[in-house]
């Protein structure tokens, strides 16, 4: 028995023992979850009262722990009748019940609805001890009977539970060549975590296939077919990328602040009792490396990354959201510790204040990421981003949700240099295009004082503005060029100054500035005769040194 289903089956058995009538487990892994259960209730370690685990489906009613089938329990009217005549100490597990909970068109079944509550006072006092399991692969509970159902989250398979699986499909082949010692294996089977166990042997069967045997290349394969499983929630996807700290100009602050964090979800970390992070929002300007940030925390942490796309969730372009919701938040548990990136958070909630028409699905998805965010105890590391926050619902904002709240404002003349420094050694390392350009701080200093008021994205841009221009030319990129692309753009400090302003007052209150104080503190004033209001001079965000 692994750690991970020993604590689910924990979790289960105090909901049977506290005599909770009603559970509902929705998961995709009906037979774990059966054969989970089938432990639990036969093992005294677990359970006072062991039980009997009678299993109820639309094609054959009843059947028994020997496989007999239970004589006129074929209807859910009969099944519920034979629950409550039921005299032994028994789990019923009804599955697929989802159905008569009322499903896309088909309208909830009101009968079934009132049977089962009629059946409540049967299972809470009857003499015997008797539950009610409901699985289904979608979670569907009726209103009318939200009160009396408990859901029971069933977690994907552990490192471990894959590892037997595949030392499962091994055994079962003895033809199969194998070129893995013990530390290979393990790496197999972590690849496949996030996976359920039967995707999990697709996964390890697909690679067999192709290679015609296991070795250490087969890893590609299951990353790969991992990645495909993951992209079909269409709402999740693993992020690769190379991106480092380094790559980030400026936001000292916020990059100081994530490094303090960083590993500690370790067991060195928990001697210091402390607890693990919840998140972060990064808020602020467009343009001006939120996304980047979340890009390179992969590689800051050395930690997976998902990225969770919550405008996709009510797009219309998946399936049910909730589903999605369950089965995202369920892959970043099982891989962590990792980190979950949700971008444009904004973009998602725009129903639950009622922006969208369809604001029901909205609150409901947004409730279930909400009390996970709160609930979670594996070690997902929230990485959220917004440019809306005036769509941001302030349950959102609350303590205890976030650890902080950054907010990105319009870099400093010692980022913007930073920023220059980095966008022009990544182009120009390349001897014949940078030979008629020195990098060095004369040439940053006077690119950073004429960008002031840009953002970072529109410096790389004039970067890549100047190199088109010495390419038209063929010839080496000159200062010059340079100094065309930066006249020739108008920033969106000027043309957004409006919303800029709305969202600094906003973050003066509520968010801590992502640059560095003393940056802050040291902020020029290169022209004398701008005024104090003007955008480019102030500020938004507390400034808090970390
Ligand atoms: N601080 C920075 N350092 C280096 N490059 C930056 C910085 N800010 C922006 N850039 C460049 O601009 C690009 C766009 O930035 P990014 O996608 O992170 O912006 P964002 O804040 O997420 O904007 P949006 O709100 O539009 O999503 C980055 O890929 C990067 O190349
Ligand atoms: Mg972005």
């Amino acid at each position: 028995m692994t750690a991970c289903s020993q604590k689910a089956m924990k979790q289960l058995s105090n909901l049977l023992r506290a005599r909770f009538p009603y559970i509902y487990i929705p998961t995709w892994e009906e037979e774990r979850a059966v054969d989970m259960i089938q432990q639990t209730v036969a093992d005294e370690s677990y359970i006072r009262t062991v039980r009997k685990v009678y299993q109820w489906s639309q094609s054959g009613g009843f059947t028994d722990e020997e496989g007999k089938k239970i004589a006129s329990t074929s209807t859910p009217a009969q099944a519920i009748e034979f629950i409550c005549k039921c005299t032994e100490n028994a789990v019923f597990i009804l599955k697929d019940f989802h159905v008569y909970f009322g499903v896309g068109h088909r309208p909830a079944d009101f009968e079934v609805i009132r049977r089962l509550r009629d059946a409540l006072p049967d299972l809470k006092f009857a003499e015997s001890m008797k539950n009610v399991i409901f699985i289904s692969p979608s979670l569907n509970i009726p209103d009318d009977m939200q009160k009396e159902i408990s859901i029971f989250e069933f977690p994907l398979p552990s490192e471990e539970e894959i590892r037997e699986k595949l030392e499962e499909i091994i055994e079962e082949n003895p033809s199969l060549q194998v070129y893995l010692d013990q530390e290979g294996k393990a790496q197999l089977a972590r690849a496949a975590v996030g996976l359920t166990l039967q995707e999990a042997e697709n996964a390890f069967s697909r690679a067999i296939v192709s290679r015609g045997c296991l070795d250490t290349e087969s890893l590609q394969t299951i990353f790969e077919e991992k990645n495909q499983v993951i992209k079909k929630t269409g709402i999740l996807e693993f992020i690769r990328s190379d991106l480092q700290a380094d790559d980030i100009g400026g936001l000292e602050n916020l990059k100081k602040w994530l490094s303090k964090r960083n590993r500690s979800w370790t067991e060195t970390a928990k001697k210091y009792n402390i607890p693990a992070p919840k998140g972060v929002l990064i808020t602020g300007v467009p343009g001006c490396g939120k996304s980047l940030t979340a890009k390179a925390m992969s590689a800051m942490w050395t930690l997976p990354l998902l990225k969770l796309d919550f405008g996709k969730i009510f797009s219309g372009l998946v399936g049910s959201s909730e589903e999605n919701m369950r089965r995202a938040l369920s892959t970043a548990e099982a891989v962590a510790p990792s980190i979950l990136w949700v971008d444009e958070i904004e973009k998602g909630l725009g129903g639950v204040n009622g922006v969208n028409g369809d604001s029901g699905t909205s609150t409901r998805v947004f409730g279930t990421f909400l009390t996970w965010m709160q609930e979670k105890q594996s070690p997902v590391f929230v990485v959220a981003t917004a440019n809306n926050i005036q769509n941001l619902p302030p349950e959102l904002l609350r303590k205890g949700r976030f650890d902080e709240i950054f907010f990105v404002d319009l870099p400093t003349k010692r980022e913007r240099k930073e920023i220059f420094q980095l966008h022009l050694k990544k182009r120009l390392n390349n001897d014949y295009i940078g030979s008629r350009i020195q990098i060095n701080n004369d040439l940053l200093e006077r690119l950073a004082l004429e960008t002031e008021g840009f953002v970072g994205a529109e410096i790389e841009q004039a970067v890549v503005s100047a190199l088109y221009e010495a390419f038209f030319n063929s010839r080496p990129l000159l200062e010059e060029d340079l100094e065309y692309a930066i006249r020739s753009t108008v920033p969106l400090s000027v043309t957004q100054a409006e919303s800029i302003r709305a969202l600094r007052q906003w973050a003066n209150v509520r968010a801590v500035a992502a640059t560095a104080k003393e940056d802050l503190e040291n902020y020029e004033k290169s022209d004398p005769e701008e005024t104090e209001n003007d955008i480019r001079k102030s500020r938004g965000g507390r400034s808090l040194d970390f």
